[in-house]
């Protein structure tokens, strides 16, 4: 026996009386009575709940063993199709709508002390660390990208409306052609990211192609999932914001187009009314905010609602 077993055994608690099995209506009171010296509080509740509520399912939907073995193998399926560049757990979580409900949960008027709608939405797979800072009023466009030419001007505010300096800001979105520049070798590294510090009113403003709605990835196991749901795979187009300032909580959001096709039907469920913002059309013409737009363009205008709160940067889901 190792010296590691050695402390394992000795710190083991008492066995329980309940260990032997009758029957499937033992399994459960069983194994809440194994995990019930769990020291970390909040882990014992997590647990508990998760094999109370596994259990539940199985026992709801009557798993049969090809389907539990089908379950299992998706899993393992999931995480070989994760990797630096990509993360399909993430996607999964979308997919099915528990990453909105985690972030409703924790961001909504249910979380502890939300007084109004929330303006979170969430992270996405392709938020990324480092983007160039970019001057108010800068490009995002670093490598050539078709699309209508998009002004943006945000404010962000405190919820008396009172405007927040130096709030640092990540935008990213994703081409015309329905991709993000990590997922696109014809982007150059960047492009349609920027980050940004809100001038004394609160303010950043930037130039960049309108958003258009994409696909997500469906090479892997969630892909499966939709195409055996008879479901599409399209989000509607959207800018994503990360908000960051000490003192704030930290805002992850998106701004969504109004009239894209997918705004009522978003394969990740993350479209909610606080966030379908005014991406207005002008006529070719229209005298635009730089000299050289050709054909029409756009303009969007919108506030950002930060509280105060602990600011913490989320883990990016890729490198
Ligand atoms: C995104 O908005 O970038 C995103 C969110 C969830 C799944 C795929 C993409
Ligand atoms: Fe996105």
């Amino acid at each position: 026996m190792s010296a590691q077993q050695a402390a394992a055994l000795a710190s083991a608690p008492e066995e329980p009386t309940s260990g032997i099995i009758d029957d499937e209506t033992a399994v459960t009171p069983a194994v809440l009575s194994a995990m019930s010296h769990t020291p970390n509080p909040r882990l014992k509740e997590i647990m508990e709940a998760l094999v109370r509520h596994a259990h539940a399912f199985a026992r709801e939907v009557n798993i049969t063993e090809e389907e539990f073995q089908y379950g299992v193998e998706f899993l393992n399926r999931i995480g070989k199709a994760t990797n630096d560049k990509h993360n399909e757990g993430i996607l999964f979580s979308d997919a099915i709508g528990f990453s909105t409900l985690i972030c409703l949960l924790n961001n909504g008027q249910s979380s502890k002390g939300a007084e109004r709608e929330t303006a979170a939405a969430l992270l996405g797979p392709f938020w990324r660390m480092n983007s160039p800072v970019t001057e108010h009023g800068g490009s995002l466009i670093r490598s050539p990208t078709p699309g209508p030419q998009l002004f943006a001007n945000v404010r962000i505010l405190d919820p008396h409306g009172k405007p927040i300096e130096g709030v640092e800001v990540d935008v990213w979105h994703s081409s015309p052609v329905g991709m993000y520049e990590n997922q696109d070798p014809n982007q150059a590294d960047m492009n349609l990211r920027g980050k940004f510090f809100t001038d004394a009113e609160g303010r950043f403003s930037f130039r960049s192609t309108k958003p258009a709605g994409y696909p997500v990835p469906t090479d892997g196991p969630v892909g499966d999932m939709l195409r055996a749901q008879e479901r599409h795979c399209f989000r509607p187009a959207h800018l994503h914001f990360l908000c960051y300032k000490p003192g704030c909580k930290t805002l992850v959001t998106q701004v969504f187009v109004a009239d894209d096709k997918y705004l009522h039907s978003d394969v990740v469920f993350g479209v909610t009314s606080a966030l379908v913002g005014d991406y207005k059309l002008h006529a070719a013409g229209e005298t635009a905010p730089a000299p050289d737009v050709e054909g029409d363009w756009y303009s969007f205008s919108y506030d950002l609602i930060m509280e105060p709160g602990e600011a913490k940067l989320p883990v990016p889901p890729i490198k």
